[in-house]
């Protein structure tokens, strides 16, 4: 069977231009209205993608007055989403340090149990500064301290989801039993960050566990990611930067003992389409004059753990100079050197950077035609550069419409995507093997 390319929509609010939720083709309904979110899932269950995704922050930003991120906290909408649609995966994030194992590992289990086998989880370390302030700390919680926990927040969460066997719930009323304890095991977990004894006090999920997603690409990230990650989202602003992700994280998933195919990579895609490429710029230029510059300059800030950029005129070409170096910034490491490389191949003024920060925060941004859009998916999903795409459309719900009806048919066309879902769990919409389980099958005599 030819290779597919697999898709997720991934939902920030009315679209991911920084201007969209004020775009008239952006939706009029709030951003705290589930109905907002059950549309655009069942939308993205018509167009037949593999998953949705859901991004989280844990403190409000400073910049509210000016614009919304997230609204409604993404597991409880993960919850009514997964009774709202029958195949779609879905994903949220959830995060290691700001969070205790035994509870997320209870939520996605009973996310998994809810959805019938369509859950994945975004393993975030949360890189807002700001939020060390909402959880009992005074400053942010350093780059590898976050990825330390991590590693052992997810060894916690992988042993607790395998604390049960697949046959253990017997719910056997006629004899009296409801479990057989001898196929559930404790934990017993003793680390350096958390003591957790375990068993999980829920059946094991459908999938054995949610599928593992991960959004991390600094080296640490990188690590953590071939260790672990099922499917990787990315930040790329350019086919050559991807294409050498790509190929490194390919490279360290075999170095980590796994198969290329088991673990995804997804970079953001966030695609302007329009009938004509003259429609497609001028629509570009009718957002980008929604933007406001001291939104970006703050946004900006923020990416760099609060550097403070408000000295730089909007129109003098940057330096290098001008940022911190990455390897100090204790925030979203990555897309600051996804930001630096910009720089430094384009020298953008301020206002040049800020405009192009306002598609997508870093992603690869594109304007044109369906037909080139699809070009370009087929180029990367061929080259080696992706094995799919994080579609973050810059208005929502118009340009997710535009999308379904006008690439995704074209996609089918050339033998790229698929034109029914054949399986029923995110793992089958991936091509993800089933975990492995401590307990022997119970037909071998375990
Ligand atoms: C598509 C995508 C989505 C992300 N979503 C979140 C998020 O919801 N919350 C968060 O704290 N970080 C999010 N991140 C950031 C990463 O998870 C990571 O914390 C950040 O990039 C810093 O780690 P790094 O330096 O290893 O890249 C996302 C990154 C990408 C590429």
């Amino acid at each position: 069977m030819k290779r597919h390319m697999h898709l997720n929509l991934f939902i920030h609010s009315r679209g991911h231009h920084e201007a969209a939720w004020r775009h008239p083709a952006a939706s009029p309904l709030s951003l705290s209205d589930i109905r907002y979110y059950q549309a655009l899932a069942q939308q993205a269950e018509a167009g037949l993608f593999d998953s949705l995704f859901l991004a989280d922050q844990l403190a409000l930003g400073d910049d509210i007055a000016y614009g919304p991120r997230t609204a409604l906290e993404p597991i409880t909408v993960l919850a009514a989403l997964a009774v709202s649609t029958s195949r779609i995966g879905l994903i949220a994030t959830a995060s290691t340090t700001y969070t205790e194992p035994f509870n997320l590992a209870r939520q996605f289990a009973s996310l998994d149990h809810i959805s019938r086998g369509r859950i994945g989880w975004n393993i975030v370390t949360s890189w807002l500064a700001p939020a060390a302030r909402n959880y009992g700390g005074t400053a942010q919680v350093s780059h590898a301290e976050r990825y330390a926990r991590a590693e052992e927040f997810l060894t916690v969460v992988r042993g607790l989801w395998d604390s049960w066997a697949a046959d253990a719930e017997l719910d056997d009323r006629a004899g009296g039993r409801y479990a057989n304890p001898t196929r559930i095991q404790p934990l017993n977990h003793e680390g350096t960050y958390y003591r957790v004894a375990g068993p999980l006090n829920l059946p094991r999920c459908p999938q054995g566990r949610p599928v593992l997603v991960q959004a991390g690409s600094s080296d640490t990230g990188r690590a953590f990611a071939a260790r672990h990650a099922e499917a990787v989202f990315t930040a790329q602003t350019e086919k050559t930067s991807a294409q050498a992700f790509y190929a490194d994280l390919k490279a360290r998933v075999v170095g980590a003992g796994r198969g290329t195919d088991q673990a995804l990579i997804l970079p953001g895609l966030s695609p302007l389409i329009a009938a004509s490429e003259v429609e497609a710029q001028r629509l570009s230029e009718e957002l980008s004059a929604l933007t406001n510059p001291d939104v970006g300059r703050k946004r900006l800030s923020g990416r760099f753990g609060g550097h403070d950029f408000s000295h730089l005129p909007l129109d003098t070409p940057l330096a290098p100079d001008d940022f911190p170096a990455p390897s100090t910034v204790e925030a979203a490491r990555s897309r600051t050197e996804v930001i630096l490389e910009l720089v430094r191949r384009e020298q953008p003024t301020l206002r040049q950077l800020l405009a192009r920060l306002a598609g997508a925060r870093g992603h690869h941004t594109c304007a044109g035609t369906p037909e080139q859009v699809a070009d370009l998916m087929e180029e990367w999903f061929t080259e080696g550069v992706a094995d799919g795409f994080n579609i973050m459309p810059p208005v929502l719900p118009a340009m997710l419409e535009v999308f379904i009806a006008e690439v995704i048919p074209l996609l089918q066309r050339r033998g790229l995507f698929r034109t029914a879902y054949e399986g029923e769990t995110l793992r089958a919409h991936y091509g993800l093997a089933a975990p492995a389980s401590q307990f022997s099958s119970p037909t071998l005599g375990g």
